[in-house]
């Protein structure tokens, strides 16, 4: 609905998500004269982000809590009452999941635009007046058009029934890393805002002057915000591909992948961000964004663009499956009954999301094997474990005879007990003090800690008399420090 003074007063953001949830909470931090309104149709999720022990918030990101306390219930508020938010709002964010495609045309590729379009039928049928419509989730491009098209269907029908009904339709594309969600809306590099209609882009601009500098704004075409997303996120990606398959080539000739990375990033224009060696992304994002573009590539018979984005999701698989051959080959090619302590689930540090972490590849194709995991994580809930591996084996048609083969213990000590080997997938930072010395007593000889991260310090590993892998350094190079300050 449009407001009396034509400023945005009252937003809508449908998905109280891992975007929905932090974005919104920091415009509500920043702009107390606006309401802000967070629906979901996940009555649950709703309850845990009203929830008065603010620990039991549906998602964990340093900083939130303190942002949440400040504006809920004052100007921040959390609803299942999709339908009255949306009517009296003037701007609705998309903020809704758009997973791969499972099934039918496109499937494993491109995204699943299902909850896009209930939200865009939704909003078409409820709000009132001139709304201002931003997609907030990362969609394939042309998606606004998709949108938009939605949109004025139900302004030509409420014509017929004399009703004034419009909409103006915005890409506004979120940056935001899960982890360090708060500082990135708080400090962003740059807020892209794809549109035409100059009137509104201004508006959701006023949004965010509140506290991101005007240079900072960059303003396009509406399809070129939506592909700069996929590209940024394809280009962080195939960062990570290139080390990781870099990291192979250190363990094969002997020079150590992080020597390799600082000496690289020192380059100015290729940077140090972002050259961590480890399992493989994960993340709701960068597999969905490159298939998104490996699909609009073929869709456009661009093949030879689609092979070069793909091969990157592939090294991402390769990279998971080789560590878990590696663990095969060290325990004698046999996993049978073995204990593996795994510390770390969550797809990155900081965070509690699961979605498309290397630990569920890694964990179902260990578990395949006739191993016993005993995982550790800060954050992740059994639930989320079950269901991680449940959609894995059930996507990957796996035969679920071990599939139930796991434990989540409450402490790294539960976890290693008794066990043969130690996985670190996650570089929380509690995984980066374990007292080696302790551990190698409870575990089963001979012990093997590999790393993944590269948070041990391997004199200590190897000094408790453990035997120790780390990623992207040759076995031989037993003290592994490498000179590096
Ligand atoms: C990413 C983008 O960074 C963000 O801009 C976009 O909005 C959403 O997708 P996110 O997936 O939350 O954010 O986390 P990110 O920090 O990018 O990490 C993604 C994956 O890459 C993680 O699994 C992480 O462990 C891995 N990674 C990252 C590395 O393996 N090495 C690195 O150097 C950096
Ligand atoms: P993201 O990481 O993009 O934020 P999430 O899966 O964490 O994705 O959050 C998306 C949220 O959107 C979910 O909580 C889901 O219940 C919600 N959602 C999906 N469709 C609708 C809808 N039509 N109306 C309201 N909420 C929706």
């Amino acid at each position: 609905m449009i407001s009396k003074n034509n400023l945005v007063e009252n937003i809508c953001c449908v998905g109280a998500g891992y975007v929905g949830g932090p974005t919104m909470a920091v415009i509500a931090d920043k702009c107390p004269e606006i309401k802000v309104s967070v629906v979901d149709i996940n009555e649950e999720r709703i309850k845990a982000w009203n929830d008065d022990n603010l620990d039991n918030l549906p998602i964990y990101e340093p900083g939130l809590v303190e942002v949440v306390k400040r504006s809920r219930n004052r100007n921040l508020f959390f609803t299942s009452d999709v339908d009255n938010c949306i009517k009296n709002a003037d701007m609705v964010f998309i903020s809704v999941n758009t997973p791969i495609k499972s099934a039918g045309l496109g499937a494993l590729q491109a995204s699943d635009l299902k909850w896009v379009e209930v939200c865009a039928r939704r909003i078409g049928a409820i709000s009132k007046g001139h709304t201002i419509v931003v997609e907030k989730s990362t969609l394939p491009v042309r998606t606004a058009e998709i949108i938009k098209e939605i949109l004025e269907a139900t302004t030509k029908s409420a014509k017929k029934n004399g009703e004034e009904k419009t909409f103006s339709v915005l890409s506004n594309p979120e940056f935001l890393a899960e982890g360090t969600a708060v500082n990135d809306l708080f400090n962003p590099d740059r807020v892209l805002i794809g549109g035409e209609d100059e009137v509104a882009i201004e508006k959701l601009k006023s949004i965010y002057l509140k506290w991101v500098p005007n240079k900072k704004i960059l303003c396009t075409s509406l399809w070129s915000s939506e592909l700069s997303k996929l590209t940024a996120n394809a280009f962080l990606a195939q960062r990570i591909s290139s080390i990781n398959s870099v990291s192979a080539i250190c363990e094969a000739t002997g020079a150590n992948i992080q020597e390799v990375a600082k000496a690289v990033g020192l380059d100015s224009r290729i940077g140090n961000k972002f050259l961590n060696a480890g399992p493989g992304f994960g993340g709701s994002c960068f597999k969905k964004d490159i298939l998104n573009l490996v699909y609009l590539c073929r869709y456009f018979d661009l093949d030879e663009v689609a092979d070069y984005w793909e091969q990157i999701v592939h090294i991402n698989n390769w990279q998971q499956n080789r560590i878990y051959e590696k663990i095969v080959d060290k325990l004698f090619r046999n996993l049978s009954g073995k204990k593996i302590a795994i510390l770390g689930f969550a797809f990155k540090a900081n965070t509690n999301d699961t979605r498309e972490s290397p630990a569920i590849q890694i964990a179902s194709n260990l578990l395949e094997e006739g191993s016993i995991l005993q995982i550790h994580d800060p954050k992740v809930s059994w639930d989320q474990i079950f269901n991680s591996l449940s959609t894995y084996y059930e996507t990957n048609k796996l035969d679920k005879s071990n599939i139930n083969n796991w434990t989540l213990e409450n402490s790294v000590e539960s976890a290693v007990n008794n066990a043969d080997a130690v996985l670190i997938l996650t570089e929380w930072d509690i995984y980066r003090d374990i007292n080696w010395e302790k551990i190698s007593n409870s575990m089963r000889e001979p012990s093997w800690v590999f790393d993944t991260r590269l948070i041990t310090d391997p004199r200590k590993v190897r000094d408790a008399g453990l035997n120790l892998w780390r990623l992207g350094e040759m076995e031989s190079c037993k003290d592994g420090t490498f000179g590096l300050s």
